[in-house]
């Protein structure tokens, strides 16, 4: 392995573009179909062909010189052996990292999690079923809530639906985004499976995808959304290499060698009181996809090596933990206090019953996720005690969830005003 890259000698990812959509509609051949990447990365995931953790990875966007129209715009998936479709040499325009997530119902707080990161959003809507689908409802739900305001829209599978059809569902995707944040979205009929019109969704995606505006003198802020022990079982200590976390910086940058600080760290118990203990470390290394670079900035998707004893970081037991310089990250909360906002389609159309003491709820902070038992409800004042400590900002967003019939459900949004703070 050479030298890692210098931050100039690198292009970095500029914005995270988050699937979104039901179970099977096809995201992950979406991905595929722009990237050249299947982004399933475990043998469950490949064995039970559905989503089941984060995947990730980084699409390309390239400019075809001579081409005119949506042929102008291709990505690695449309790559000709290394050429644009009509032998041109391609020229690099930018990079946009995608996050891949799982449309099943149980795993709705994966998407949310996930959610808490993205700059826009890539729906995938299957034009041969009725529209909205519940996990389309309940994805889009979670975009509203994290703040995103940008939407493309892939109306996939066209290769199995007749035309009128697609017409009649395309109608359905227009009326279910009225008057909302998303109503202006592109929606671009396209077969994933077949490559059909897929150079016309990197040309919106390229334009309705933001370039994240980046704070490089601010304090090193990471949230982490994976986190790995890349060792095979029976690898000597001498050679064991550190665990590793995955996710992005929200702002500030991290370089190779630097010293870093991981909240809420590790639990454990002190007598009958529950203590955490941050976990501090250094950079070994930094990766974007398999290109070692000097610096993570804000923008893409990055993998980070550390010092710390790999068995911490393994099977995404740091996801959810937010990493900075030691002594700047934020409070670590045992319970939240904070103000909460229903949603209003639940309270207009379903009747939604308030939230009562002794309720469980399911809190999403920036990529944590954690459980809690209501111990107050007054007004829009609601507090929870934490099954799982979290590291966040007072005044952060917060999506709450109730469980309806067997699953989780996004009944609203929160933002923290207080609570029970085990680190300062
Ligand atoms: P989850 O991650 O589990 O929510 O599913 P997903 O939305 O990622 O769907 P995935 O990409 O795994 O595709 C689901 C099924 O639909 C697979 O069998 C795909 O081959 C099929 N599929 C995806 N795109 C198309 C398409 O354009 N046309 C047809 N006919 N089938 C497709
Ligand atoms: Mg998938």
């Amino acid at each position: 392995m050479g030298d890692p890259l210098k931050p100039s000698e690198f292009v970095y990812p500029d914005a995270i573009l988050s699937t979104a959509g039901h179970v099977d509609h096809g995201k992950t051949t979406v991905v595929l179909a722009l990237t050249g990447i299947w982004a399933a990365r475990h043998s469950e995931e490949i064995k039970r062909a559905m989503t089941i953790k984060l995947g990730y990875a980084d699409v390309n966007i390239y400019e075809c010189p001579s081409e005119e129209g949506y042929g102008r715009y291709v990505s690695d998936g449309l790559l000709n052996g290394g050429k644009c479709p009509n032998g041109d040499e391609p020229q690099l325009v930018r990079k946009i990292s995608i996050l891949d997530v799982p449309g099943h119902e149980v795993l709705i707080a994966t998407m949310i999690s996930g959610a808490a990161l993205v700059d826009a959003a890539l729906m995938v809507v299957d034009a041969s079923m009725p529209v909205p689908q519940p996990q389309t409802e309940e994805h889009f739900a979670a975009l509203t809530i994290m703040g995103v305001r940008n939407m493309v829209v892939a109306q996939n599978k066209i290769d199995v639906v007749p035309r009128e059809k697609a017409i009649e569902n395309y109608r359905q995707i227009r009326g279910f985004l009225g008057n909302t944040w998303a109503s202006e979205s592109p929606i671009i009929p396209v077969s994933a499976l077949h490559k059909v019109n897929i150079d016309a969704l990197i040309s919106h995606i390229n334009g309705r995808v933001p370039r994240r505006t980046v704070d490089v003198s601010a304090p090193p802020r990471m949230l982490i959304v994976r986190s790995f022990n890349v060792n095979r079982p029976g690898t000597p200590p001498s050679e064991l290499k550190g665990g590793i976390i995955g996710g992005t910086l929200v702002q500030g940058v991290l370089r190779v060698g630097d010293e870093i600080e991981i909240r809420p760290g590790v639990r454990y118990q002190k007598g009958d009181k529950t203590v955490y203990q941050p976990l501090i470390s250094r950079i070994v290394s930094i990766a974007y996809g398999n290109v070692q670079v000097e610096e993570a900035r804000p923008g893409g998707l990055v993998g980070i090596m550390t010092e710390l004893d790999p068995a911490l970081a393994k099977a995404d037991a740091l996801a959810g933990s937010v990493c900075g310089r030691p002594g700047a990250l934020p409070p670590v909360w045992t319970s939240l206090e904070f103000e909460f906002k229903p949603l209003e389609r639940l309270v207009q159309r379903e009747k939604m019953e308030p939230v009562k003491p002794k309720e469980a709820l399911m809190i999403n902070v920036g990529s944590a996720t954690t459980w809690g038992l209501v111990t107050r409800a007054k007004k829009d004042v609601i507090s929870v005690s934490l099954r799982r400590a979290v590291s966040a900002e007072r005044g952060a967003r917060i999506v709450v969830s109730r469980q309806v019939r067997q699953r989780w459900r996004v009944i609203g949004y929160g933002t923290i005003v207080g609570g029970d703070v085990a680190l300062e």
